[in-house]
């Protein structure tokens, strides 16, 4: 009889404790008081309940998918057609269609040429290349192309609208690279909401130097895009954007890989390389592999690095890009590895055949880039501020009427970017520049890590953090520079810069 009752004692003790420790965690993560300071140091969290206090299950902690594992999407390469004075023409529909992402209802989504995503434009340096862009949706639209060094006329940020029932005809010469860059809607104030229901596709830009190099080149078979996206269905299995909306950044606790989720691709046990796109609309990545073992980060957002750099964890911030090698020439048929966001699988790499071929080394030479000069005072100090309704930029918001600076074509400046210092700890605000790769020469005083040091557009902006970068405009015309966070974009962090 005692002992039963102290049994049942206990037993009720560790009960209470439990239901009082889950009342607490789900307090601090819920974030009732609404600030969100960094917590972590370097790494805030910033994830706040979207569907706070509507039934609680819900949360925008990415969780493990239960959904069947499904082979990876491939989004199609697109074809152009060639033209007798060699340039090359393609068509791009920004479209509405319905996507059977998960099991049941299929999903309402937004795509290019297809109801969800769009396809790979893979051109190549030096091309000339016409590209017709039509809206097809009943909602106005742009077509921008992060990354692409073109003239403002031909950058699609929120001066160039496309209407719905329009079509505009572009032109312009691939003046970069080989890189893999991606393309997005950036109409004002709608770009989050459009990026999140499915607008956005990949261009790979392919030169002598990537045909020439040994690297993995067989798409679908050893060189796979690997677009990443959090989203958060409802339970119809929509996307409801108002609903899921946090004007700090819209979360989802479900991954989403070219459209798959829980995907998984089947490869030879030989080098693969995966082109990484951060094309979520707020969620920063930690990826590293289940086995945590060393993988090689190839490219940044602009292109090769000069060298296949080592990593065991990769970041990666809303718009920024690295093309990565894993190599699987240690394992064998039958095994898996996974590519995971901290503690969420993002992809499965399966091994289902022995490659034939001989292993072969990385490059040592990937490219040539030369150091920026971080001697001289910078040319502009930009100031990114504020969370949630308050974010700013130099204390301003967005104004399409202003200029708020002025660059020379050709001429090579040092731009300082500083995240201010805030009281509430502050955030990470993903810093984008349009029509430039740029380089990074210094975070806080010191060289930027191994593989910032290559050509980039987007990069990390840590709390209270001053990044000076090296910017030569190639094009004339008006250029925005925005947080990647798309809520903080479409709230207004963005400026523009007049290039003459
Ligand atoms: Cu990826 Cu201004 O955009
Ligand atoms: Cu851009
Ligand atoms: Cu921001």
């Amino acid at each position: 009889m005692r002992k039963q009752t102290a049994v049942t004692l206990l037993a009720i003790s560790i009960l209470l404790l439990a239901v009082v420790s889950f009342v607490l965690v789900r307090q601090i993560d819920t974030g009732t008081s609404g600030l969100f300071p960094s917590q972590s140091g370097r790494m805030p969290e910033m994830g706040m309940n979207p569907n706070m206090g509507m039934g609680g299950e819900v949360t925008t902690e990415l969780v493990t998918s239960t959904e069947k594992e499904k082979e990876l999407a491939l989004p199609p390469l697109l074809e152009g057609t060639l033209s007798p004075d060699g340039s090359i023409s393609y068509t791009i529909v920004a479209q509405e269609g319905s996507t059977q992402l998960k099991e049941g209802n299929p999903t309402q989504t937004y795509g290019y040429n297809g109801s969800l995503l769009g396809p790979v434009i893979r051109i190549r340096s030096g091309q000339k290349v016409n590209i017709q862009t039509e809206n097809s949706m009943d909602v106005s639209t742009s077509f921008h192309w992060h990354g692409l060094k073109v003239p403002s006329k031909v950058d699609g940020g929120p001066h160039n609208p496309i209407e719905p029932g329009e079509a505009a005809n572009l032109q312009f010469t691939v003046n970069q690279g080989a890189s893999t860059l991606w393309f997005h809607p950036h109409a004002e104030g709608i770009a989050g909401e459009q990026v999140y229901e499915g607008l956005a596709g990949l261009i790979y830009i392919e030169d002598e130097n990537s045909d020439t190099l040994p690297l993995p080149k067989e798409y679908g078979i050893n060189d796979f895009p690997v677009v990443i996206q959090d989203r958060f269905f409802e339970r119809d299995n929509q996307l409801d954007y108002a609903r899921a909306y946090n004007p700090d950044g819209i979360y989802g606790d479900t991954l989403v890989v070219n459209g798959t989720i829980n995907s998984y691709i089947e490869v030879k046990n030989e080098k693969v390389r995966l082109r990484l796109l951060n094309g979520s609309n707020a969620r920063n990545y930690q990826f590293r592999l289940s086995d945590n073992s060393t993988f090689y980060q190839i490219a940044s957002d602009g292109g090769f690095l000069n060298e296949p750099i080592p990593m065991e964890n990769l970041q990666l911030v809303p718009g920024e890009r690295a093309e990565i090698i894993v190599d699987l020439s240690s394992y064998s048929t039958g095994e898996k590895i996974k590519l995971m966001e901290e503690d969420v699988p993002v992809l499965a790499l399966t091994i289902t055949e022995e490659t034939t071929e001989e292993p072969s080394s990385l490059p040592t030479t990937l490219n040539i880039i030369s150091k920026g000069d971080d001697t001289g005072n910078p040319d502009k100090v930009i100031t990114f501020s504020g969370m949630g309704h308050m974010v700013a930029i130099d204390g301003k918001r967005f104004d399409m009427e202003r200029v708020d600076l002025r660059a020379k074509v050709g001429t090579t400046e040092v731009w300082e970017i500083d995240n201010a210092p805030d009281m509430m700890g502050g955030m990470i605000h993903p810093f984008h520049l349009h029509g430039v790769q740029f380089k990074v020469i210094s975070r806080n005083g010191n060289a930027p890590p191994a593989n910032e040091q290559g050509w980039k557009d987007t990069i990390a902006l840590y709390p209270d953090d001053s990044v000076r970068i090296e910017v030569t405009f190639p094009e004339k015309g008006i250029f925005m520079y925005h947080c990647h966070i798309l809520e903080h974009e479409d709230n207004g962090m963005m400026g523009q810069v007049l290039v003459e």
